[in-house]
């Protein structure tokens, strides 16, 4: 039976602040006290140090495809563990005439075990909404994935969801309690838009914003809102960027529908100008819904401080710059979606969250690391510092000083988004269930050691808020 002792550090969860040794046994948390005197295996001094649970990023899209690029996948996953993410909820594609789980086990089978670096569940993502689907999402919770992605943007695109199919799929969530989430832009109104920037001579990656303003996606979640109220079922929006659609989940929420949210770190930390650069270096920008401007990045903060949206998440999607991105280098409707940020979503977080004033280390420990794990089902065995848990603990260095670069990245992706920005703090040393996986931003476990955690339903709570 393995064990390490952390000593001297300053524990952090979602609600607790205070100095303890805390002891993995077996991998997983066995006490918690101050001046532990128990023998063991390792023995770390954390003194000076913050110890939090392990990140779960619930928002990542491995070996992602758009037209007929592929992005980078778990081969990377040893990004998400130097930067103190344990965790991730990656979306992984239904194929047309399968089942979800299915899908779901052929994906894991062929691009996922003997890679994967972290500990890791699935959202299935919707790509054939027939009566099979709907009658599968009563399954869902058994196979542990009690969670699935439906696009209601991408007009034209293979995983594009009509209204009927977002219906069909919250009402037969109810009994379940698998979660909904829903990609919340209008598909049509976009395609509208997109043609119309084109016809302006616009297609540098600029037309991507100008065509996805923010009323397009504060249609689609006043929609999706109304849908799950008469489906009497919860629903969750990924990635909400604009004022208007989260204040539509605060006033929908404040009416009693069960509507939540998350945000993405670039959507709280990165400005639409971004996308407006010459030689098209805008297309490292382009993701969906788009960046917005600085009033609605302050909105944002006030949200994830308020407890409106309820997560940040990455979206990673490492489509590389120099072949993918270019595949819309004459019009910005053909250039990959997604960007990359699973390296960088707890660093940023920190930086711009906790040093910054703007969000308490507790609220960083909610967004990061709880909420996600209560989403997704994983809760308390994730995303939490408890007796019985799963030893996943970040020991963070709050004194480190860097600065962001893609040279120093391990995501295989050939940009960062974050490129120049000022880093305050680092994972100094993480583990994963009671191992030592990262050591100063350099992976030192072993890849393919991270293992399937089946996600239980009923995620959405009002506990949430
Ligand atoms: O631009 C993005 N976010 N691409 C990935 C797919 C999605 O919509 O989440
Ligand atoms: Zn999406
Ligand atoms: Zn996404």
């Amino acid at each position: 039976m393995k064990s390490v002792l952390i000593q001297k550090g300053t524990i952090l969860t979602a609600s607790e602040e205070y100095k303890g040794d805390i002891l993995i046994r077996d991998g997983k948390i066995e006490k918690i006290g101050l001046a532990l005197d128990d023998r063991a295996d390792t023995v770390i001094d954390a003194e000076g140090k913050f110890i939090f649970p392990g990140g779960v990023d619930q928002h990542t899209h491995f070996n992602f495809t758009f037209g007929d690029s592929t992005c980078v996948g778990w081969e990377s996953s040893d990004a998400a563990v130097v930067s103190g993410t344990t965790t991730v909820i990656d979306f992984a594609n239904q194929k047309v005439g399968w089942t979800i789980k299915d899908s779901v086990d052929s994906y894991e089978e062929e691009k996922v075990k003997g890679k994967a670096c972290c500990d890791y569940g699935f959202h299935g993502v919707v790509f054939d909404p027939s009566e099979a689907l709907f009658e599968e999402i009563q399954r869902l919770p058994e196979y542990g994935i009690p969670t699935i992605k439906l696009f209601m943007a991408y007009k034209g695109h293979p995983y594009h969801c009509d209204d009927d199919s977002v219906l069909k799929a919250l009402q037969a969530s109810v009994e379940p309690g698998v979660t909904i989430m829903v990609h919340a832009e209008n598909a049509e109104m976009i395609d509208v838009l997109q043609k119309q920037t084109v016809a302006k001579g616009i297609t540098a990656p600029i037309g991507h914003a100008i065509s996805r303003p923010p009323e397009v996606e504060a249609e689609a979640v006043q929609r999706a809102a109304y849908l799950a109220k008469l489906a009497g079922a919860p629903i969750y929006i990924v990635h909400v960027t604009a004022k208007e659609a989260m204040e539509i989940i605060r006033n929908e929420y404040g009416k009693g529908t069960g509507i939540f949210g998350e945000t993405c770190t670039h959507y709280l930390t990165t400005t639409m100008d971004r996308l407006d650069q010459p030689n098209f270096e805008g297309a490292k920008y382009v993701c969906s819904p788009a960046l917005r401007t600085q009033d609605h990045l302050d909105a944002l903060w006030e949200a994830v401080r308020k407890g409106w949206l309820n997560a940040v998440s990455s979206d990673h999607v490492g489509f590389n710059w120099a072949v993918h991105k270019h595949a819309g280098i004459d019009s910005f409707i053909n250039i990959p979606n997604g960007a990359p940020g699973l390296e960088n979503r707890i660093p940023v977080m920190w930086t711009e969250g906790v040093a910054k004033g703007r969000i308490t280390r507790q609220k960083f420990v909610e967004l990061c690391c709880t909420n996600p794990a209560r989403i997704n089902g994983l809760y308390p065995q994730k995303g939490t510092i408890a007796i019985g848990s799963d030893g996943d603990l970040v020991i963070f260095d709050p004194d480190y000083r860097g600065v962001i670069s893609n040279a120093n990245s391990l995501h295989r992706v050939d940009f960062t988004p974050y490129e120049g920005r000022e880093q305050i703090g680092r994972a100094d040393t993480v583990l994963l269930r009671g191992e030592i996986v990262a050591e100063k931003g350099k992976y030192v476990g072993q890849a393919g050691s991270g293992t399937f955690v089946p996600g239980k339903p009923f995620g959405l709570s009002y506990e949430l808020r």
